[in-house]
């Protein structure tokens, strides 16, 4: 059996995460939930804010709002003082309306859509990270109409491809992702946005994947982003500021990764930006990196209750679950793996191999295969690991599923932070339009119903 260390087990052979008894959780909040380690989530916050500035003092760290993103979560990120990365309006606006500073916000995406870059402006966000060239232009006129200025970084496809499943690889070359080095396209959008009279060009972001466990594809991209600034500052004359490396580092889903340690990586990059701007002669940039997963993936789990298990002779025993794709994307998508325990029998005898389903019209909707657990029964409270990162943000309504609810725990103590869905809500939006509507609906419409 394998524990991560955000858990342990109590004397009533239960799962407990931060003090807190999760069969009991479970009773309280229902099934599927995705709960947090609110404790935790702070102490990454803490520790990448403050190893970072130790080996590289002028620096931040803007966690990335894909991960996970509540208006709790805003509210918890303002209080460590980090800056957020949003991507789309949807994020932005939950920002905004938790009351998250604009000015720390940068603002993503690689084809922002003209509102959401009017929202962006009005809203007054500190730095819009700009995709191509179309949307610089598109920028520069929307400033102009609002008069206001825009604060940009230029983000760049550094050509580097990082050891990760290709769905999550973003800074080789053939990405759609930012302006391309080689092809001049940056050097071009450079020139445009200095000549531009509302946009201030600040500096360059570039961000090569996620999920990432080795060294040398950070190393490289930082030294080719350094040298990036320097080639702008040769052919210019303008020392660019600011330098954004993005996310990416891997955390730890199995027994068997081996994640690259939070402080080695930090001590890597900042000595890898320094030595290249000593060896260019490069004023040094301020420092920001962008990490999502390796924030809050391993503070959070997902809570399910098994159904009724299905076991096929000779070939293997079905466990199903209340949730599954819909609640965790991550499975379908990129194949992921994961470990599990059931948290209200974590020591058993015997133990079984079994493959947990989830409860979607979907073959691939397997969560893990081939897990050694107790042997699993209906009823019992299955929890997966390592769910705080791209889970409640991949959320699909797939089978009209309703969306789990989410709770932070802290020292024995559950918040709800999210609820869970309701039919109601699912309903909410939709419309039957007149050529659709029956003798009935005027019949209840008349009776009041
Ligand atoms: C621009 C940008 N920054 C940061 C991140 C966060 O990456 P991670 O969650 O791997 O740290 C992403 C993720 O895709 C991203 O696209």
């Amino acid at each position: 059996m394998y524990l991560p260390e955000t858990v342990k087990v109590n004397n009533q052979n239960h799962l407990t995460m931060a003090g807190v008894d999760l069969v009991q959780l479970a009773r309280t909040y229902g099934t599927p939930l995705y709960v947090y380690d609110e404790d935790l989530i702070r102490h990454n916050c803490r520790s990448y804010r403050d190893l970072l500035a130790k080996s590289y003092p002028d620096s931040r760290i803007a966690y990335a709002g894909k991960a996970f993103l509540t208006m709790a979560m805003c509210r918890l990120l303002q209080q460590e003082g980090l800056s957020l990365d949003v991507v789309s309006g949807g994020e932005l606006y939950l920002a905004y309306k938790a009351g998250f500073p604009m000015e720390k916000i940068y603002f993503h995406g690689n084809n922002k859509s003209a509102s959401e870059l009017k929202m962006a402006l009005e809203l007054g966000v500190g730095r819009i990270v700009v995709d191509n060239r179309a949307e610089l232009a598109q920028l520069a006129r929307e400033a102009e109409k609002q008069g206001r200025s825009a604060a940009i970084l230029l983000r760049v496809r550094p050509g580097v491809s990082a050891q990760t499943h290709h769905y999550i690889q973003t800074g080789q070359e053939d990405s759609k992702f930012g302006l391309g080095l080689s092809d001049g396209q940056l050097m071009a959008a450079v020139k445009e946005a200095l000549k531009s009279p509302r946009i201030t060009l600040c500096g360059l972001h570039c961000h090569i994947g996620s999920q990432i466990l080795e060294a040398r594809p950070f190393f490289l991209a930082a030294q080719v982003m350094v040298a990036a600034l320097q080639e702008i500052h040769n052919k210019t004359g303008v020392a660019l500021p600011e330098l954004n490396l993005g996310g990416g580092l891997g955390i730890r889903y199995t027994r068997e990764d081996r994640p690259y340690s939070r402080s080695d990586f930090l001590q890597m990059l900042a000595r890898a930006v320094r030595e290249k701007a000593e060896e260019l002669n490069y004023p040094l940039p301020q420092l920001t990196l962008e990490p999502g997963r390796s924030i809050v993936g391993e503070a959070g789990l997902t809570l399910y209750t098994v159904g009724h298990v299905k076991e096929l002779p000779g070939l293997r025993t079905y466990v199903p679950v209340d949730g599954g794709m819909t609640d965790n994307l991550r499975t379908a998508l990129y194949e992921a793996r994961y470990e599990a325990a059931l948290a209200n029998r974590v020591v058993g005898e015997p133990l079984q191999k079994v493959t947990i389903a989830g409860k979607a019209c979907e073959s691939s909707d397997i969560m893990i295969r081939d897990i050694e657990l107790p042997a699993p029964q209906s009823g019992d409270i299955l929890a997966v690991f390592s769910t705080g990162a791209y889970h409640h943000s991949m959320f699909s309504h797939y089978n009209r599923h309703l969306r789990p609810a989410v709770v932070f725990l802290s020292r024995g103590q559950a918040a709800l932070v999210a609820e869970r869905e309701t039919y109601e809500e699912l309903a909410r939006l939709e419309r039957i339009p007149a050529h659709l509507q029956l003798e009935q609906d005027a019949r209840e419409e008349a009776s009041g119903q």
